[in-house]
């Protein structure tokens, strides 16, 4: 979740590392700093507690020019946010920045201080440094002292490297932790995510776990940390900049979930056979004979995701009659789960990086489970474990709390539960090819939704942004909807809320109402109805608010709601990807109206690569 840049060329170091962290800004960060050649010959850093503008200001008090550099933001996992925690960490002639944990830190660190060494922070990086420092022999370059020290080390990284001693030079190394090179015309780039590198170029290699680089201006050199050559060539990355930028909406929230439309288009774009009434198999990855002989779907994932992937049991247990079951990914792993031969696991995650979905995802593979994976993140660490990648289509998601690509995660467990399900003669062509039909036209209802309710949503959270607690409702597929309203609202407004199964209501959270609790029920027409209105009238009746998310029309509900949002009637798989919409919104208003940091939430991260 730490952001890293690095950058030796012709340009302003300092510049070109700020203005790539900025672009990181969406991982989340306490502290920020960058290292620099500067002309004198000394590797000099600045850092600042904060947000990037406190570096900005530390850079002006004290500027430094240089050619060649290496920058970070750190979200805190070993110490305590702070400037002399705030990396790049220094011992003798080495500068270092670092993205993950090292595990055998205090073995380490006990070691170092034997040795005479003298640590200044509480981070686990600064030891990493004095590794580095320690293999600086006069004989030794600095790639070999980095692959010396790193042999070392147990745990995850991405670190970039300065020398005092070798001015022209970045050396980078990875092992779990993401790392992006970006290849420019006399100049080259790292970066732990793709962002940072658009404006400057669009030739990158991803970096493979254990395996190392050195950067010069002219050239990039990658080996294994065992010193075998590596030959790899560069991908062209097409999101343009501008992708990346707010467009004209106040949050990057805001401006994504408005996206959703066009998300939704290009996740279904060139997947759809809507002549046959299925799902290219191409797209998916697996063969037809893996979805005639899988025994059982196991979906892992963390946060925003895991609510995809219980979607994901609908689709796949009604579409495809497999018995399915979803896991958070971190209660999986390590607790020798029964997995092996037959399983089919299917890791739902946005960056591709989380790293408990990751290792509950290796450990699934190596019992011998087939690995799926969805993800956004082009070539990230659990695509790149899988057997097959179903990746979604939304673009970088800047804001922290995830929502396009929430609802790509959803077209696409519902594409897979479809694509299963003709293959395995549990879905009858003619309904397979009505819900095909339906997804293609899905992405104009939704635009339908977003802009129809805007306002209707942005009232209502005007008249409940002082409510301290919040109910969302939901059965069936409108359930893991409930689960991710509430946790929209929990991410960016600080709202308590619950996202409850409807029929639970009786069985705890019906104590909590009283006549200022907002209760979200949702009751669009779908077998459910009945039952979902009978929860709203259990919560009226104890004096909520109660807002309705129901079907277009459906005056039944307008009688007794107090406030209705309306979606339009479509098949009942595809009322999640609309009625998670307003949601989205209520959770989005009352944060802006409470003035919350709406696309940096207090102790959140983008990506969460720490257990
Ligand atoms: C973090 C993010 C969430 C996200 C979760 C899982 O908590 O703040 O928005 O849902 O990680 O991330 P993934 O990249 O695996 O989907």
């Amino acid at each position: 979740m730490c952001g890293i840049v690095g950058y030796v060329g012709e340009e302003d170091a300092a510049r070109v590392l700020v203005d790539g962290l900025r672009r990181l800004e969406y991982r989340g960060y306490d502290s920020a700093g960058v290292a620099v050649h500067a002309p004198s010959g000394r590797v000099e850093v600045r850092r600042a507690v904060g947000k990037l503008r406190e570096l900005e200001r530390a850079l002006e008090a004290a500027p430094v020019h240089g050619k060649v550099g290496i920058g970070h933001t750190r979200w805190a996992t070993h110490g305590r946010p702070s400037e002399v925690n705030a990396h790049p960490h220094v011992a003798g002639h080495i500068a270092v920045v670092h993205n993950g944990i090292i595990e055998n830190h205090l073995a380490l660190k006990q070691a170092l201080i034997s040795r005479g060494a003298t640590i200044a922070s509480d981070t686990d990086t600064e030891l990493v440094a004095h590794m580095i420092a320690e293999e600086g022999a006069e004989d030794a370059d600095l790639e070999t002292c980095v692959r010396r020290a790193l042999n070392k080390l147990e745990g995850a990284y991405a670190i970039a490297v300065l020398s005092d001693r070798e001015p022209g030079k970045v050396v980078v190394a990875k092992s779990s932790s993401p790392l992006v090179l970006g290849l420019g015309e006399g100049e080259m780039f790292c970066a732990s995510d793709i962002p940072a590198l658009l404006p400057y170029t669009r030739r990158m290699i991803f970096l493979e776990d254990g395996e190392m680089a050195v950067l010069t201006a002219q050239s990039v050199e990658i080996t294994t940390l065992a010193g075998e050559p590596v030959e790899r060539d560069p991908v062209t990355i097409d999101w343009s900049p501008v992708m990346a930028e707010k467009a004209g909406y106040k949050h990057f929230m805001l401006k994504e979930i408005f996206e959703q439309p066009r998300a939704l288009e290009d996740t279904l774009r060139g997947r759809l056979d809507r002549e046959a009434g299925d799902i290219h198999s191409s797209e998916i990855g697996l063969s037809e004979e893996d979805a005639r002989s899988i025994q059982r779907v196991v979906l892992l994932a963390c946060g925003t995701s895991h609510h995809a992937a219980l979607a994901g049991r609908y689709y796949i247990e009604s579409l495809a009659r497999v018995p399915t079951v979803v896991e958070l990914a971190s209660e999986f792993r390590g607790r020798g789960a029964v997995i092996g031969e037959g399983d089919l696991v299917v890791a739902v995650s946005q960056s591709g990086e989380t790293l408990d979905t990751l290792m509950a995802a290796r450990e699934a593979k190596q019992a011998g489970a087939k690995l799926l994976a969805i993800a956004n993140v082009i070539g990230s660490a659990i695509p790149r474990l899988a057997d097959a990648t179903f990746y979604t289509h939304a673009g970088p998601e800047i804001g922290v709390a995830s929502t396009k690509c929430f609802t790509t995660q959803l077209a696409n467990v519902l594409m897979l539960g479809l694509w299963l399900g003709r293959r395995r003669n549990t879905l009858p062509e003619e309904r397979a090819a009505e819900l095909v039909e339906a997804l293609a036209h899905l992405p104009q209802q939704m635009e339908q939704v977003l802009v129809g309710t805007r306002q209707l949503v942005a009232n209502i959270a005007r008249h409940h942004v002082e409510a301290r607690d919040a109910l969302f409702l939901g059965r069936g597929l409108n359930f893991p909807i409930a689960l991710e309203g509430a946790l929209k609202l929990k991410e960016i407004s600080y709202v308590h809320a619950e996202g409850y199964a409807a029929g639970e209501m009786k069985h705890g959270p019906i104590a909590l109402i009283d006549g200022h609790m907002p209760v979200f029920v949702l009751a669009p027409r779908d077998s459910s109805f009945e039952r979902s209105i009978g929860n709203l009238e259990e919560a009226r009746a104890r004096e909520a608010q109660v807002v309705a998310v129901a079907t277009e029309g459906d005056e039944a509900v307008r009688a007794v709601a107090d406030d209705l949002i309306e979606v339009p009637a479509v098949l009942e798989p595809l009322y999640p990807l609309l009625t998670v919409l307003p949601l989205q919104l209520y959770a989005y208003y009352v944060a802006d109206f409470k003035g919350t940091d709406v696309d940096q939430p207090r102790n959140l991260a983008k990506t969460v690569t720490v257990e």
